[in-house]
């Protein structure tokens, strides 16, 4: 994650492509009701943080910097489209297309998940810094500023820009934990 950026504008066009590509991620059912809401101009991006780090909070914000990213994108999902999905007759299976409680594992979640990993990579390959941040309380403020669909959830929101060095965030003292604890193999 980067937590400091300069001011630069990113070049048009840029955030775009980069959403084009991140969105060819793995997608249940291939639902592909991942979306983005792109603040990429200077008034958006202030709405933005006005929304949601007013003063006098954002005065004593530890990363200043972070807020100079020229774009944020909101990364959203609709998970009634998934049930939509799942009750079509080639995906019918109990419980699935009948409302969001009767899944498991929340799919919708899932496939933002990897698209957000494609915006990071694709970001870090076109030489940019990206840092992914949750929304938190504020998500109900935030759609209602932004004008999000009626059952649009926000996932998270990727600020990008060109990176500043920046000091690394609290959880950044996390150890990775050893590979041996990662990948484990069950004995029969
Ligand atoms: C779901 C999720 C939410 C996150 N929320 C925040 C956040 O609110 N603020 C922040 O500074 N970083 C946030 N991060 C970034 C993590 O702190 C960061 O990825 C982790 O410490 C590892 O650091 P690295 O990505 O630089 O390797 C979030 C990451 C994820 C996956």
């Amino acid at each position: 994650m980067t937590r400091s950026f300069s001011t630069a504008p990113l070049r048009p066009g840029l955030i775009d492509d980069l959403l084009d590509s991140a969105r060819r991620g793995p997608s249940a059912g291939n639902t592909q009701a991942t979306g983005f809401v792109v603040l990429d101009r200077p008034e958006l991006v202030q709405a933005y943080w006005d929304t949601t780090l007013p003063e006098p909070k954002r005065s004593s914000f530890r990363w200043q910097s972070m807020l100079e990213a020229p774009a944020l994108v909101l990364v959203t999902t609709t998970p009634d489209a998934y049930v939509d999905r799942y009750a079509e007759s080639d995906k019918a299976r109990p419980g699935l297309g009948d409302n969001i409680e009767g899944w498991p594992v929340p799919f919708w979640w899932v496939d933002a998940g990897a698209v957000v990993q494609n915006v990071l990579l694709l970001a870090v390959e076109a030489e940019l810094g990206a840092c992914l941040f949750g929304v938190f309380a504020h998500e109900a403020a935030v759609a209602d500023r932004f004008d999000l669909a009626d059952g649009e959830r926000i996932v998270a929101t990727i600020a990008i820009g060109e990176p500043l060095p920046d000091s690394p965030g609290r959880s950044a003292k996390r150890p990775r934990p050893p590979i041996s604890s990662v990948i484990r193999r069950p004995v029969d």
